[in-house]
């Protein structure tokens, strides 16, 4: 028996950082998947997952879920990726939860969009120590949502689109050093950085509105406000910088980084008139363009095997 499931890769929209410190942030599913397929064999495992890039992920979900769900049988793992991990998509969180549903269905075990959430968010914790888990959320649920720490609240946003651009920095960030070194800068001064989340999560709110709306003019400003922020927090670098600032030449409604910052990919929000002059743009600066669509399928079944 074989099954091939696959999750979404995703891009935070509005509201990183914020959102591990008690405060919504929203994000979408990209359409570039990881593919797992599962394949019961006679005994043992195998893996082969050539582009995870740290295998812990891999080894812990399936830990977790025979702890949750006992089984014998010895299974062959295989991950297919349509993006790279560099690009910071979220490929362990997108792996995590494709495989828990791999699982799930080579045991005939119906498991809940929440439940794959809550097991993929406590695997993601044991291996990482540090997030929110908006990428697990992304990579179970897809589409475009509005989320809060914890997944204390995930609602789906009703958008029908949202042209963006994704230019990718060529520098790969380090998420968890990132959210520990801010840590440690809030735990000196909380107060300010409070302020600052607060602000953020001003943003999230209004932004949730102008995305449903399609007010593009007011979300593009509204990512610009938060991109700000995002500077203040001393997480961008001057790369990711130039390329929002060149998308915002180009006449991009609006520009951020997408993510921890520290490297990874930036976000232009553009209309169909601009979007090639924006590309051009980002890479004039030394940014690659990275083809994706938003609000994608969450984790499901390859139907094609
Ligand atoms: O680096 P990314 O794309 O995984 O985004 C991290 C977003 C943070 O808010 C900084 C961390 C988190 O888990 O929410």
């Amino acid at each position: 028996m074989k099954v091939r499931v696959s999750a979404p890769g995703k891009l935070m929209i509005f509201g990183e950082h914020a959102v591990v410190y008690q405060r919504p942030c929203i994000v979408t599913a990209v359409s570039s998947r990881i593919h797992v397929t599962v394949e019961v064999k006679k005994e043992g495992f195998t893996i082969n997952a050539p582009q995870v890039k740290d295998i812990r992920f891999v080894e812990e979900t399936i830990r977790t879920f025979k702890q949750n769900y006992p089984f014998n049988l010895g299974l062959s793992i295989k991950t297919e990726s349509e993006f790279s991990s560099l690009f910071g998509f979220g490929s362990s969180s997108a792996v995590t939860v494709a495989l828990l549903y791999g699982l799930s269905k080579i045991n005939k075990i119906h498991l809940t969009q929440e439940e794959i959430f809550r097991l993929g968010y406590e695997i993601n914790l044991r291996v990482q120590g540090v997030g929110s888990g908006f990428d697990i959320a992304a990579a179970t649920f897809g589409k475009t949502l509005y989320f809060f720490t914890g997944g204390k609240i995930i609602r789906p946003l009703k958008i029908k689109k949202l042209p963006l651009v994704v230019g990718y920095s060529g520098i790969k960030a380090d998420t968890p050093k990132i959210v520990r070194l801010l840590k440690e800068k809030i735990d000196e001064n909380k107060e300010e950085y409070e302020k600052i989340f607060d602000q953020i999560k001003k943003i999230v709110e209004e932004g949730k509105d102008a995305l449903e709306k399609q007010d593009w003019e007011k979300t593009g400003f509204l990512m610009n406000k938060n991109h700000q922020l995002l500077q203040k927090l001393g997480v961008s670098i001057d790369k990711l910088d130039q390329m929002c600032q060149a998308a915002l030449n180009a006449g991009a409604y609006g520009a951020k980084l997408s993510g921890a910052g520290g490297g990874d990919c930036m976000i232009a929000l553009v209309n169909e008139s601009n979007q090639e002059k924006v590309e051009q743009a980002i890479k004039l600066v030394g940014g690659e363009i990275i083809k994706v669509e938003v609000n994608a399928l969450g984790v499901s079944e390859d139907k094609s095997l």
